[in-house]
């Protein structure tokens, strides 16, 4: 697919459910085409064919699992050759339960590469192609318990203070360059991360704390569209 849109074209993981699918609609809305990724591709056909009907923008599906090394290479070199590709929205995944003395360490394993490994070269490839053409937006999902990882378990909030800090460093790199680089750090979503995916008991988090995707997410274009590097979106305050 050659993007025709004048916005072009975003590239969005994590895009069948949650944040992600509420990004790829907001960003539709904006007019980009899309290039939405994740493993259910029933559900991302599904999603292709609202998008292009409410929006008029271009919509291709790719099948991937980021945790799989050789389909993270398919998305990462989609990004390096696909010169129409002018947004990364690194979103995809997962929390992995428990304390580390007794978490399952294939699914830690599992985590890391998704929330971690893939995350990483999906922005160096972005960074690579974007930087050379002078423009583009790199924005990274991390999450709140990057800042106070006391308070959830050590692996997921290692992994999201991982992504907050790459793309504080990115930001720097690539200053003058033409890049635009955001890290969001939403807090407690009712998304199907937490309340289908991760056998965390959500039911026991207090309603006030939790927020909804579309809030997130508006929030978040809210802070992009001032430029912010880092967004809190349950901080109204931008000076918070
Ligand atoms: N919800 C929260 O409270 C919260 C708070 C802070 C940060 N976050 C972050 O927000 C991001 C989005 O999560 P969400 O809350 O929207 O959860 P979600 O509804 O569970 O969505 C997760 C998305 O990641 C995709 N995904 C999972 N494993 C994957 C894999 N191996 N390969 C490719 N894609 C995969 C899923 O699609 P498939 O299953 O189709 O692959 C889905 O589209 C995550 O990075 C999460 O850590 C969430």
């Amino acid at each position: 697919m050659n993007s025709i849109s004048p916005k072009g074209l975003a590239l969005v993981t994590g895009a069948s459910s949650g944040i992600g699918a509420v990004y790829a609609e907001r960003l539709a809305a904006r007019g980009y085409d899309l290039l939405l990724v994740a493993r259910d591709e029933p559900r991302l056909q599904t999603a292709a064919t609202r998008l292009r009907a409410e929006h008029k923008v271009q919509v291709e599906v790719l099948k991937a699992d980021l945790t799989l090394k050789a389909d993270v290479l398919k998305v990462e070199q989609r990004l390096r050759s696909d010169s129409s590709i002018n947004l990364l929205l690194n979103n995809a995944g997962i929390v992995a339960d428990g304390s580390l003395a007794v978490a399952d360490t294939d699914r830690l394993e599992a985590m890391i590469q998704l929330n971690v490994i893939a995350v990483t070269r999906l922005a160096a490839a972005a960074a690579a192609s974007f930087s050379a053409a002078g423009r583009g937006a790199i924005i990274n999902i991390a999450s709140v318990v990057a800042l106070i990882p006391e308070s959830f378990n050590a692996t997921y909030s290692a992994t999201k203070a991982y992504v907050l800090s790459l793309t504080q460093s990115l930001a720097a790199e690539l200053d003058g360059k033409g890049v635009q680089v955001q890290a969001v750090l939403p807090g407690v979503t009712r998304t199907e991360i937490f309340w289908e995916r991760s056998g965390i008991d959500a039911q026991g988090i207090p309603a006030e704390m939790v927020m909804d995707a579309t809030e997130i997410v508006d929030a978040a274009l809210a802070g992009f569209d001032q430029g912010e590097l880092i967004t809190i979106p349950s901080l109204p305050d931008s000076a918070d």
